[in-house]
């Protein structure tokens, strides 16, 4: 792959939690790989104030924090003398580039500042004018930086490009992303902006299309003749950590479905584009999103389910409830868990029931897509009902990498008795791969200037229509209940009723693709 050009990074929130625990890293593994430009600086800006040196001694402590499997990998490299000798790929080499800023990015005189410090690092470093501006900060500010960055000419193009990843959530329901939206454009262009959904950025999100559209086997199956439904979970162990007061605010639903499960939904069911580039795939996916069945306030009782852990003991130790959490509500109503049910009109999928779920505090942490195939049309096999959850493919996104593929067969001996058995495939096979982490692809992607795997603005506003009205009800209608489930399980009773056959439940992952069922080892 090649190196993007020369540039400066701007990282608005430069001590914050993201920046430290997957920008830095993230930024540290593209060096390491050789996949920085030949020339780059960094220019964080804080609140507080802190001398450069401080500041690298931060970014170090950090990247010594990245994930051993990646260290050792970045290690290993610079050992074997793969990396670029003239990059010199170490963390104190890589920390040098790195400069401090503090400034209040609320007050507006303070950008003033700002254009004459970048000119500074472009002259020690001799970079040319591209200037990449990383948005890590609350969604308040999502307005008032971009604005102040245009005010100061930072957004003019002429003597190199200039674009800004602006973090999620993009808005607060449609409105608020609507408006967002309008004044951005009203200093930048669209192709300026790089709005993240990190799930985006993870190989195996990407490896559906590919799945999909690489193979003939499986296309041909993937629609309403051959589907019975489809499900989606992304379950975390984690609580709301230090996060409570964020997600207060936010809740599963805004932080969890309107942008990284969407985004699953749409790779699963769209179209094939015409052809792997930005705009092709973006159109197909804002046509996933606008053929999502609108769901009526009447039905948000019906169709969607909304829970909060409650405190429980969970192997040996005692986990708080929700509302025990730090700057949270002790009479919170917000959701820790969202399951939905909808539909998909058009050709395709018309009458498909889509099944998605996530939620904080559950069993284990898994994402994963499950596309649940119809059964034979008659049961040859007397005595043997269907091979229970036979004809699945399950497309795991996390962890455990890889697919699993379902289907009945013969056990040997006498009569015809079938049993369920697997075909899998693991990433963790290709021993000589390492997966890359997502916030690496994108801030690569970015760099060169890619957007396809960035969400467009069509399908921020398409996906905050189609959840608004669960937004709505959740929020006014108190009759609508928050049940309560025990950390550590799998979420409320009431989601199981979503899915109205009897005979079907949710798939409970286990940590190993090939297992699953609700006792399975965590
Ligand atoms: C973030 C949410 O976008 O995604 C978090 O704000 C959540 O609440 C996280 O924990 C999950 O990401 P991942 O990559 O760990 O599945």
């Amino acid at each position: 792959m090649e190196r993007p050009d020369n540039l400066i990074i701007v990282i608005f929130g430069g001590r914050g939690d993201l920046a430290m625990r997957k920008i830095m890293p993230a930024l540290y593994a593209l060096y390491v790989e050789n996949l920085m430009p030949e020339k780059f600086a960094v220019v964080a800006t804080g609140r507080t104030g802190v001398t450069d040196i401080a500041y690298r001694g931060e970014v170090k402590k950090a990247l010594d924090g990245m994930a051993e499997a990646d260290r050792g990998a970045a290690d290993e490299k610079v050992h074997a003398g793969i990396v670029d000798e003239k990059s010199g790929a170490n963390s104190d080499k890589f920390v040098e580039l790195f400069h401090y800023i503090d400034f209040d990015t609320s007050v507006a005189g303070e950008y003033k500042r700002l254009p004459d410090f970048l000119e500074m690092i472009r002259q020690k470093f001799s970079i040319g004018g591209n200037i990449l501006f990383y948005l890590s900060v609350p969604p308040d500010l999502y307005d008032v930086i971009p604005r102040n960055l245009a005010l100061q000419g930072l957004n003019n193009e002429g003597d190199g490009w200039k674009r800004m990843i602006i973090e999620k959530p993009f808005g607060y329901d449609y409105t608020s992303a609507e408006k967002l939206n309008r004044t951005l454009l009203e200093t930048w262009n669209e192709n300026q902006i790089f709005r993240i959904d990190h799930y985006l950025g993870k190989e195996t999100v990407q490896n559906i299309l590919v799945t999909r559209f690489s193979n003939g086997i499986f296309e041909p199956l993937w629609n309403r003749n051959y589907v019975h439904h489809v499900e989606i979970t992304s379950s975390e162990t984690l609580g709301v950590e230090m996060r409570g007061s964020y997600y207060e605010g936010s809740g599963a639903l805004r932080d969890m479905v309107q942008n990284h499960l969407l985004h699953l939904v749409g790779f699963v069911a769209m179209e094939p584009p015409s052809s792997i580039d930005s705009t092709s795939i973006r159109n197909e996916l804002v046509k996933v999103f606008e053929s999502l069945r609108p769901i009526s306030s009447e039905e948000v009782h019906r169709t969607a389910i909304r829970g909060q852990y409650t405190g429980a003991h969970v192997r040996g130790g005692w986990l708080k409830g929700y509302r025990e959490e730090a700057n949270v509500d002790t009479a919170s109503m917000t959701e820790t868990f969202a399951a939905l049910k909808f539909y998909i009109d058009n050709w395709r999928w018309g009458g498909v029931p889509f099944y998605i779920r996530t939620g904080k505090r559950l069993p284990t942490r898994v994402t994963e897509a499950v596309i649940h195939f119809k059964p034979t049309p008659h049961y040859l096999f007397s005595g043997e009902s269907l091979c229970d959850g036979c004809n699945q493919l399950i497309i795991r996104i996390q962890p455990d990498e890889g697919i699993l593929l379902k289907f009945g067969m013969k056990i040997p001996g006498a009569g015809f008795k079938v049993k369920n058995v697997n075909m899998d495939f693991h990433y963790s096979d290709l021993a000589a791969e390492r997966i890359p982490e997502a916030y690496e692809r994108l801030l690569y992607d970015c760099m060169k200037g890619d957007s396809t795997l960035y969400t467009r603005s069509d399908a921020v506003l398409a996906a905050w229509k189609f959840l608004d009205p669960v937004l709505e009800a959740w929020k006014n209608d108190s009759s609508i209940p928050v049940y309560g489930y025990p950390a550590g399980t799998w979420g409320p009773e009431k989601a199981d009723d979503l899915i109205e056959e009897p005979e079907l439940t949710w798939r409970y992952p286990c940590k190993n693709l090939a297992e699953d069922g609700v006792y399975c080892e965590l």
